[in-house]
């Protein structure tokens, strides 16, 4: 789905499709050379992540294993929570291993610094993040994440991955929601 198929629902398209490519393909070849020699896992967190994984593990010139965790920190708002649930643990052992969480945004990095705490409590070898999205004035806990694809203003977006009530994560480009779409 494109942004042209919803003009009603969108605000603006802040990412092209391959804005965001291109992106993916600088970020891929710096982990490629930053993690070389070493077994690198990909931590996916679902379900926003599930887009930027399959784009970028394809942009990647190293082998790459992938695990995937869910986490509950926004219920169905646009407003984080600051609780998090494990929804779904990873199915992996991480002691010892070279973790790099892959997150679609860091907004008040809440989710992630909780992550990172309750990854880091488990033996890893190393863990640090890559946010394809990061809003600076929204922080609230600072997060320093590895890498960034794009700072962003502190506004809702959607699409490549990211939702409003599970709609929109198949639209290509990252849009500005209109907020009479959720009420705003
Ligand atoms: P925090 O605030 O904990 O948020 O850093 C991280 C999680 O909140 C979701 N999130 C968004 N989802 N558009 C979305 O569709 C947004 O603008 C947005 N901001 C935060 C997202 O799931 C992220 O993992
Ligand atoms: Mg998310």
């Amino acid at each position: 789905m494109d942004a042209d198929h919803v003009p009603s629902e969108i605000t603006s398209v802040l990412l092209t499709e391959s804005q965001i490519q291109e992106r993916l393909a600088e970020i891929a070849a710096q982990v490629d050379t930053d993690y070389a020699g070493r077994d690198l896992l990909l931590v996916g967190v679902l379900k926003g992540a599930t887009l930027v994984m399959a784009d970028f593990v394809r942009h990647m010139k190293s082998h790459v294993h992938m695990d995937w965790m869910a986490v509950s920190s926004y219920g169905s708002g646009t407003q984080s929570s600051g609780v998090v649930r494990i929804l779904k643990d990873l199915d992996t052992d991480i002691a010892g291993r070279h973790v790099l969480v892959v997150e679609d945004i860091l907004d008040t990095g809440l989710t992630l610094s909780w992550l990172l705490k309750n990854l880091g409590s488990r033996g890893v070898a190393s863990v640090e993040v890559f946010a394809l999205l990061r809003k600076p004035e929204a922080v609230k806990v600072p997060v320093s994440p590895r890498y960034v694809g794009f700072d962003i203003p502190n506004v809702f977006v959607v699409g490549y991955g990211l939702d409003y009530n599970e709609r929109y994560r198949n639209l290509r480009e990252i849009c500005v929601l209109d907020p009479w779409v959720y009420g705003g």
